[in-house]
């Protein structure tokens, strides 16, 4: 997952410009953080979600999810499932990726559904560095490089406690960035 990590954010930063080492040197792969799930099985997965609509806060998440599927992800106003494929991870951009290439990555809306076949496993790589307390008072605006007359900046500037606390303050509502926005 850790190289991985590395790869992915160089290839992040060749595709907003910037020098191939730019996110990793800005910490953005500090403090990766493993969460393993496990969805029962439901009998009425009509009535409920697996995991209810929500975009991840750190930067990107790497995903396993297993042969049961369910996840979908937001695209145009509507759901699509992601099939599950043997072998394959699902990168997803997230907030803080969002905050700092000023809209040119857009944080993916995702959930996952209920389901009477189960239980469901699946295993979440987030690469969030405010998890490491030393990095709590770190500040992550829009990169500097990406701001012009023509870009201006669409968010202010956060440490990542205020930006995790602010997320973690309102559950699952996909609405962590309006607070930051200018
Ligand atoms: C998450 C998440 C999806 C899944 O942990 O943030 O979106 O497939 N998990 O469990
Ligand atoms: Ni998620």
């Amino acid at each position: 997952m850790v190289k991985l990590g590395h790869t992915l954010l160089e290839l992040f930063s060749e595709t907003l410009g910037l020098n191939r080492s730019y996110l990793e040197d800005i910490g953005c792969s500090e403090g990766l953080f493993v969460m393993g799930h496990y969805y029962p099985p439901c009998p009425e997965p009509d009535l409920t979600l697996g995991t209810s609509s929500h975009t991840d806060c750190g930067f990107f998440t790497i995903l396993l999810q297993d042969q049961i599927g369910g996840l979908q992800v937001r695209h145009q106003n509507l759901w699509l499932d992601v099939n599950s494929i043997h072998g394959a991870l699902i990168v997803n951009l997230a907030d803080m990726m969002q905050l700092i290439s000023n809209d040119k990555f857009i944080s993916v809306h995702h959930r996952v559904l209920a389901n009477t076949r189960g239980p469901r496993v699946s295993v979440a790589s987030f690469f969030k560095t405010h998890l490491l307390p030393e990095n709590a008072s770190r500040l992550y605006g829009p990169i500097k490089e990406l701001i012009s007359q023509k870009n201006p900046p669409l968010y202010r500037e956060t440490t990542t406690k205020d930006f995790v606390s602010n997320y973690y303050s309102k559950g699952l509502d996909c609405k962590t960035l309006q607070y930051l926005k200018l």
